[in-house]
């Protein structure tokens, strides 16, 4: 009998399929060893790379008691009973709305950007949100194996919506993995362990969703309100040439008529025992709404970007690579390249012995500077030792205030190559107008086309043989079981979960 047919809920810890591990650091012993076992990340991992042990759901079940004992009583705007719900989302959406209307009018009479200063900024931003943006939906994942209750469907549709029904192009994580991809803003190795928490919670509810319903009605209750946050961010996104369609599909389904928003509500009403618990659900219910505070905030991440520490971080991650790899003669200051790298620690003063050197040209058009031209442009010497990302901090670095147009490192880079760096345009194309141009010329769409084909016959994916292999030996009920273990946040984005979801939607929602 195969470990398969042991299994029949998904909080069950059976390992069936071999899983992916997205940024695991399961065989990298030098992480492990940095990595405290009582750190967000260290419980993390496991919800998120695979099917949980039962001792390691156990230990997030109490992180979320912990969690849910720290939390402060009272001081939410949530209604005191369900049958005000649908006015209180009604009167926050009409709020969000009119502080919106407020930024866009502001704007448009010449105020800067209210989040990011400069690309970089924004590009910043999307990878510090990571932990949390990977595993979006995921508080919802344990509701799959009780898809049957009609009082939990509303929850159930979401989490599928979340999923993108299994089309690539929708599944929210795999458009969030497109994203980190696309600008060169993997690997997200060396984040600080605060940015795990709010991850951490939604895996950890999804992964026990028999002891904390309360909660998770709760929790998605608050987490579906569209936030002034989405709305700002999307702007500015498109405003500095970046794709927000992440963003502006969450503005789109989280919408407050028919989308996630109006779902959460009437979901926690359906959820409402119809017997007296004394106020108990709906406790619990405001206690979970409440877990969406905690860990570090999106606003928080924004307000953290110092782009001195970040260019130091960045140096300090490259030095122990560069360590060695430079010959004797590379020397500044009078001191071999090999020397400065030798500790992460001489960062700060390298960069100031390369500014003092003439190498960088601190409020310059990055082009000037000697250092910048060693790692792009023509026969550049260190070209490809810095990712996408990394080179647009450095960029926006050397360029200071004037990195506040916007402009891609990748437009100075062009201009190097044709000799036109004096016309360098002064204010990039917004990420739609320049999309619209692309389309007109014939170009297909850049969105997402770093998703997994739609069509899976051209997937070749080793869970996915596994679960064809498997599937046609099960019996109904096992099989169910197996399509909803392909549903977890460790495998739904990938082409066996994407192929699972469409199963369960068949099998579950067959007419
Ligand atoms: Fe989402």
């Amino acid at each position: 009998m195969s470990a398969i047919l042991k299994a029949t809920t998904p909080s069950a810890p059976e390992k069936i399929l071999p899983c992916p591990a997205p940024c695991s650091n399961e065989n990298n012993p030098e992480l492990l060893a940095t990595q405290d076992s009582s750190s967000y990340r260290s419980l993390y991992e496991p919800l998120v790379n695979g099917i949980p042990t039962e001792p390691q759901r156990s230990a997030a079940a109490d992180f979320l008691r912990d969690s849910l004992r720290d939390t402060p009583v009272g001081a939410d705007d949530l209604p005191s009973s369900g049958a005000d719900l649908m006015a209180w989302m009604e009167a926050s959406m009409q709020a969000v709305h009119g502080k919106y209307q407020h930024y866009l009018q502001t704007r448009q009479s010449g105020a800067p950007r209210q989040y990011f200063a400069n690309r970089s900024h924004a590009l910043y931003f999307l990878r510090q949100v990571a932990p949390t943006k990977l595993v979006d939906g995921s508080w919802l994942y344990g509701l799959c194996a009780y898809a049957d209750n009609p009082r939990l469907s509303d929850l159930v549709v979401t989490y599928l919506e979340e999923l993108g029904n299994g089309d690539a192009d929708k599944n929210h994580v795999t458009l969030y993995r497109g994203l980190l991809a696309r600008y060169g803003l993997d690997p997200i190795d060396d984040l600080p362990d605060a940015h795990y928490e709010q991850g951490l919670i939604q895996l950890a509810l999804g992964w026990n969703a028999q002891e904390f319903l309360p909660e998770i009605v709760g929790f998605n209750l608050a987490y579906e309100q569209l936030p002034l946050h989405l709305l700002i961010s999307a702007y500015e996104l498109n405003e500095l040439g970046i794709d927000p369609y992440y963003f502006t599909l969450h503005v789109t389904v989280d919408n407050t008529d028919t989308g996630h928003a109006r779902r959460a509500c009437q979901a926690a009403i359906d959820a409402a025992p119809r017997m007296d618990d004394g106020g108990e659900y709906w406790r619990r219910l405001r206690a979970g709404a409440k877990l969406g505070d905690l860990g570090v905030g999106t606003l928080d991440v924004i307000r953290g970007f110092n782009i001195d520490h970040e260019v130091v971080r960045i140096f300090s991650h490259k030095a122990p690579a560069g360590h060695g790899a430079h010959s004797d003669f590379c020397k500044v200051a009078g001191r071999k390249v090999n020397d400065w790298l030798a500790d992460p620690k001489n960062v700060p003063a390298f960069l100031a012995a390369l500014e003092h050197g003439g190498w960088i040209k601190k409020n310059q058009p990055a082009a000037e500077s000697r250092f910048w031209n060693l790692l792009q442009g023509d026969r550049a010497e260190m070209f490809g030792v810095f990712s996408p990302y990394e080179l647009q901090v450095i960029h926006d670095w050397i360029r200071g205030d004037a990195s506040g147009d916007g402009a891609s490192f990748e437009t100075t880079t062009q201009a190097q190559s044709t000799g036109a760096v004096a016309q360098v345009p002064r204010r990039p194309l917004s990420f739609r107008v320049a999309e619209r141009l692309r389309l007109a010329k014939g170009a297909t769409s850049s969105t997402n086309t770093l998703s997994p084909a739609s069509n899976e016959h051209q997937w070749l994916d080793t869970d996915l043989s596994l679960l064809r292999e498997q599937l046609p030996t099960l019996g109904p009920a096992e099989q169910r079981d197996l399509l909803v273990r392909a549903m977890s946040p460790a495998l739904h984005w990938t082409p066996a979960g994407l192929m699972a979801t469409k199963a369960f939607i068949d099998r579950t929602y067959a007419v």
